[in-house]
């Protein structure tokens, strides 16, 4: 259903492009979280060994090179899957099959587009009922904190709902890249999402049905542009979430971090290796799962020295179809622990109340679990 109150945003929106380059040397209160959110201070100097940015914690690295979906060597990929979905719900895949060159033209094209002149972005300035276009907040909460991040977000499928003319013109290059990208990761979800299917002993098409099928999965991208900020550790780039959809594939910088993963009460900052791809399950992934894989929690830092563009491709059912876990999962010892919903009833949500940690989907659990 969608609200009266999704039509518009409650206040005048204020590009946080423009807020760092206008030099301020302290951020304004409305981007400023509460302790508890905030990021830990980065020491420049620590005693050896205890400097975060040389931690050797990482996600777990997948190799999907084609000679791994072969013979002996495919029930060890399928170990590999299992273990980093259980685990992390969080992995970087090497060897995915989307070409450097068309990941490195793609994030540069939207460096571009984030270069141009705001009056040009603004032509594409969003609102809350689509979010459709140039964005720089997520809900529609009055007085609400905001996160130091603009973004851009685009529906690529399903075909119904791609709308090249709402993309961006400028670079020219931009919305053959965005079109050609998105076959790819299109492409490599499906891969993922049947290593994920026969990982947990089902049939390796059944994920796919389960979301929709084919024609029909929901894709956008959304390409986030962090700005320089003065006071890096007074807020974040993006406040911690799990995704709505079933899978995101995101393309980091390979020049700046700034991704952190909730593991085990700890917030891991993921080292991105060259030409990986950063793969999450996001919330629709442990509905259908019965929470066997779940979502996982992650949250940007941004820092004073660099800005950082990533691009988030994100896969989500088909928005009129009833999500619930899979029959196979479901057992005697352990029930359904959430009741059929759409996607388009899950989404609202967010879009709402903007960006709440994990307390969506946990809000939709049913019976008390075990775990
Ligand atoms: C997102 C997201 C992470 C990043 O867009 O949902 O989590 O590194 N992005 O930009
Ligand atoms: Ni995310």
């Amino acid at each position: 259903m969608m609200t009266s109150s999704l039509q518009s945003w409650p206040e005048p929106i204020v590009r946080v492009q423009t807020l760092s380059e206008s030099g301020v040397a302290r951020i304004p209160e409305r981007y400023v979280k509460p302790p508890s959110e905030r990021p830990l201070p980065i020491p420049k100097f620590t005693p050896r060994g205890r400097d975060r940015t040389h931690d050797s914690t990482n996600i777990p690295v997948i190799n999907l090179d084609s000679i791994m979906s072969s013979g002996d060597r495919s029930t060890l990929l399928l170990e590999h899957i299992s273990y980093a979905c259980r685990e992390w719900g969080f992995f970087q895949v090497v060897n995915h099959g989307v070409s450097d060159e068309l990941m490195g033209a793609a994030r540069e094209a939207w460096r571009e587009f984030f270069g141009l002149p705001v009056e040009a972005k603004q032509e594409y300035a969003n609102n809350p009922s689509t979010y459709e276009g140039y964005g720089s907040r997520i809900g529609v909460e009055r007085e609400a904190t905001l996160d130091w991040c603009d973004y851009f977000f685009l529906h690529y499928s399903p075909r119904s709902v791609r709308n090249p003319s709402k993309w961006p013109a400028l670079p020219l290059s931009c919305r053959e890249l965005i079109s050609e990208y998105g076959k790819e990761l299109t492409e490599l979800s499906k891969r993922l999402l049947s290593l994920i299917s026969r990982s947990l002993g089902l049939e390796g098409d059944y994920l796919e049905r389960a979301f929709g099928g084919r024609e029909e999965f929901g894709a956008c991208l959304r390409t986030n542009f962090y700005p320089k900020c003065p006071q890096p550790d007074l807020t974040l780039g993006l406040s911690a979430h799990s995704d709505p959809g079933f899978l995101t594939i995101l393309l980091p910088d390979p020049h700046v971090s700034g991704l952190q993963v909730r593991h085990r009460d700890h917030w891991v900052t993921v080292k991105p290796i060259p030409n990986a791809l950063i793969v999450n399950l996001a919330d629709q992934m442990q509905v259908v799962t019965n929470a066997i894989y779940r979502s996982v929690e992650h949250r940007v830092i941004v820092n004073s020295a660099r800005e950082r563009v990533s691009l988030a491709f994100f896969c989500n059912p088909k928005s009129d179809l009833l999500i619930q876990p899979a029959k196979e999962l479901v057992t005697e010892d352990r029930p359904a622990l959430y009741s059929p919903m759409t996607y388009e009833e899950y989404r609202t949500y967010i879009r709402t109340k903007g960006l709440r940690g994990k307390s969506q989907v946990e809000s939709l659990v049913r019976l008390p679990t075990k775990n």
